[in-house]
């Protein structure tokens, strides 16, 4: 019997894929499925589903591997799952990734990821035997357990919130706007591979472990981790991150201003317009929310909609970003409480807050 061994990327997403996260994808993607999604968005049923869910090996593990086959997939020494090879295949990963993140710039972590990838590539549906433990399992929830929540609660209407940010004011005030209009919220900070820079999971644990208690009523709220990697595909990881909480139980989905997006490769809310495409196909109805900003004059967290000051008097008004709230905390300067809340930042005191080049490969 041949086997793979997986990395952890990989079991991540066999694991999603076993636990319904991914559907209605059932397996690693074979050579017309790619394409399909790649130029079109779709898999061949026609159903929505933007970004590639693959498995390049080497061509060492391609050896004598045949359609037809089975192999065993192993994670950490552990049987994972197993694998119906349907297709393998290599294409041309320039394209793809013009297409998929719309740039083929090395310095993009997303595409760097995806052309790093060995080129054999092998498809085909999986099933995913046992989980392996992983480090926060414990705050993590199954789509089958975040739907048995959401009814246990009696949510009807429930808006999932992704994130892979310590919570600053704006993405309170986003969930707020959230919470006026839905029954529950579930916010599912990603957990998964991120790049250099960005928060340790762990660090947004705490962030909002911090923020709910003291500043949300806890009937209203849940929360669990997504353990996936971070793509940085903006657009097309909007439509993908909306597709996953649909899955998870979600009736909304709040896609807010340069949602998953990394430096300046995609316009502020291009990935609002790329959801708007696929209005009523879904399955999840997508909340587009501008972005707040403070206004000292307004004296709160607003809105285009509802301050005029980002016009008539804009040295007045502060913009929040992860960005800058990230900068100013690797600076060793402290966001003021209008910015981000005092608490949260409290709560960070102990915990590795970015990720560096010794914690980079630990995820
Ligand atoms: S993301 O890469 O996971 O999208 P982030 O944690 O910054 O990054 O964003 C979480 C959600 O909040 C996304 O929907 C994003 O569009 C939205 N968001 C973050 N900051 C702002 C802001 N200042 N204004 C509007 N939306 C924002």
């Amino acid at each position: 019997m041949t086997t793979i061994h997986l990395d952890r990327d990989q079991y991540l997403e066999l694991e999603k894929i076993g636990l319904g996260a991914l559907a209605p994808v059932t397996g690693f993607m074979t050579e017309t499925e790619l394409h399909s999604v790649v130029d079109h968005m779709r898999l061949p049923s026609g159903a929505v589903f933007p970004l590639p869910v693959i498995l390049p090996i080497q061509s060492a593990q391609a050896q004598g591997l045949e359609c037809g086959s089975q192999v065993d997939l192993y994670f950490h020494g552990t049987q994972v799952g197993v694998m119906q090879i349907k297709s393998i295949f290599e294409f041309d990963k320039k394209i793809a990734a013009q297409k998929v993140f719309g740039t083929t710039d090395p310095a993009h972590p997303g595409v760097s990821q995806f052309l790093r990838a060995p080129s054999i590539t092998i498809g085909g549906p999986v099933k995913l035997l046992t989980r392996v433990p992983l480090e926060f399992d414990a705050h993590e929830l199954t789509p089958e357990e975040t739907k048995r929540t959401f009814n246990e609660r009696g949510w009807q209407t429930v808006a999932g919130f992704q994130t892979r940010n310590v919570p600053h004011r704006a993405h309170e005030y986003l969930q707020r706007i959230a919470l006026e209009h839905v029954d529950g919220l579930f916010i599912q900070p990603l957990v998964g591979r991120k790049k250099k820079g960005d928060y340790t999971p762990i660090a947004v644990i705490t962030g909002y472990k911090a923020l709910i208690s003291e500043f949300f009523p806890p009937d209203k709220v849940a929360f669990g981790v997504l353990s996936t990697a971070m793509r940085y595909a903006g657009p097309r990881e909007a439509v993908f991150h909306a597709i996953v909480r649909r899955n998870y139980g979600c009736t909304h989905f709040i896609v807010g201003r340069d949602h998953a997006g990394v430096g300046d490769y995609y316009g502020k809310y291009q990935a609002q317009q790329l959801t708007r495409q696929f209005e009523g196909e879904l399955g999840i109805e997508i909340m587009r929310l501008h972005g707040p900003y403070h206004s000292s004059k307004c004296d709160g967290i607003v809105t285009e909609q509802t301050c005029p000051h980002e016009m008539t008097d804009p040295r007045s008004v502060t913009h929040i970003s992860g960005t800058d709230m990230r900068a100013m905390l690797i600076g060793g300067r402290t966001p003021a409480p209008h910015l981000m809340r005092d608490e949260v930042i409290s709560s960070l005191r102990d915990v590795p807050l970015f990720i560096t080049d010794e914690n980079l490969d630990d995820q």
